[in-house]
């Protein structure tokens, strides 16, 4: 089978991190009631990716309910790249309300969700509202609280526009997540991307999870694994280490920023946890496992500026 290259190659890591999770929630990592109805079985993945997404799932997951415990429910979430990620519906069922909710990515892969939500009952009855009818087209579905929307990232004004489409309210506090996503795109798009979004926004709150240390022996080979399958990883320079992914906010016009490498999150989530995270697959040896926490890290970016009750810069991953 040929391999997919440039933006088919990028799109298909979105069926790559749907199947792993899948896995993962599959075998008791966590709890994911919807993933099953966006991705088929596939093989089963090793204990150290199992693992790595547990870490970033539950740190993800800690500062998102973070932020909404407080700034309230009155607040919007952006996912950026969000592919065939279930947020919404985990929220939702967990009894967490967003005033609107927002995924973007490349028209080609919203438009398998667009379907998948389609023809499912489940999904579909959590988009539904007493007053609010749901409209698809193709690749975009907008709801009350909810938008899909198809676009291309590097465009920033279909972007400007996809979000008006969605009803995005810039007074509001919010939260924009991007998991996995960045490093796929041209530098010079990003940078116009987090500058518009911190103009725009009064607060908000940026959590990204990517690659980082790329620099050294290890980060090199997972890059030259991810150019062999097509990828061509245009945004990795932000990727250098901690201080790299930072100085990116703050050059773009962002309050603060702050960034914790995968190993340091792991160490910080409760022993009772890792405690049974470890004894779902038992792991000889750890060094694989050390050198991908090493090199996957969360950096956040807040804008909060006039407005330090929400105190954006003391949120937390240790709980
Ligand atoms: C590795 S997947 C991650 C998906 C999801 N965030 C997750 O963690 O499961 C990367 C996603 O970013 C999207 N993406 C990358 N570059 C993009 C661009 N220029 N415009 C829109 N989406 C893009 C891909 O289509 C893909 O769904």
């Amino acid at each position: 089978m040929q391999c997919p290259v440039g933006d088919d190659a990028i799109r298909a890591t979105n069926d790559d991190a749907s199947e792993c999770k899948r896995c993962a929630i599959n075998l008791g990592y966590w709890q994911d009631k919807f993933i099953n109805f966006f991705v088929k079985a596939g093989e089963r993945k090793a204990p150290e990716i199992n693992r790595g997404y547990y870490a970033r799932c539950t740190a993800v997951g800690l500062l998102i309910e973070q932020f909404i415990k407080r700034v309230g429910e009155e607040c919007q979430i952006i996912n950026i790249g969000a592919g065939f990620d279930t947020l919404y519906w985990r929220l939702k069922s967990n009894g967490l309300l967003v005033k609107n909710f927002v995924e973007m990515d490349f028209p080609n892969v919203t438009a398998k969700k667009c379907y998948a939500i389609k023809r499912n009952k489940t999904l579909l009855e959590q988009i539904h509202s007493e007053d609010g009818e749901v409209k698809f087209s193709p690749t975009d579905l907008h709801s009350a609280n909810y938008h899909l929307v198809g676009v291309d990232l590097r465009q920033l004004s279909n972007v400007q526009k996809k979000l008006v489409d969605s009803e995005i309210d810039w007074s509001v506090p919010t939260l924009l997540l991007a998991e996995c996503v960045l490093v796929y795109v041209e530098p010079e798009h990003i940078r116009s991307l987090l500058s518009f979004l911190a103009s725009q926004l009064a607060s908000a709150l940026f959590v990204n999870y990517e690659q980082v240390n790329m620099d050294d022996r290890f980060g090199q080979i997972m890059l030259s694994n991810l150019r062999a399958r097509g990828c061509a990883l245009a945004g990795v320079e932000a990727c250098r280490d901690l201080a790299s992914q930072q100085q990116r906010f703050l050059d773009t016009g962002w309050d603060g920023s702050k960034a914790w490498s995968m190993e340091e999150i792991w160490n910080m989530l409760p022993r009772e946890d890792r405690n049974r995270i470890e004894k779902i697959e038992f792991l000889d040896e750890t060094e694989l496992l050390q050198q991908l926490f090493q090199h996957y890290c969360i950096c956040i970016g807040w804008k909060d500026r006039g407005q330090e009750s929400l105190s954006l810069a003391d949120l937390r991953i240790d709980p």
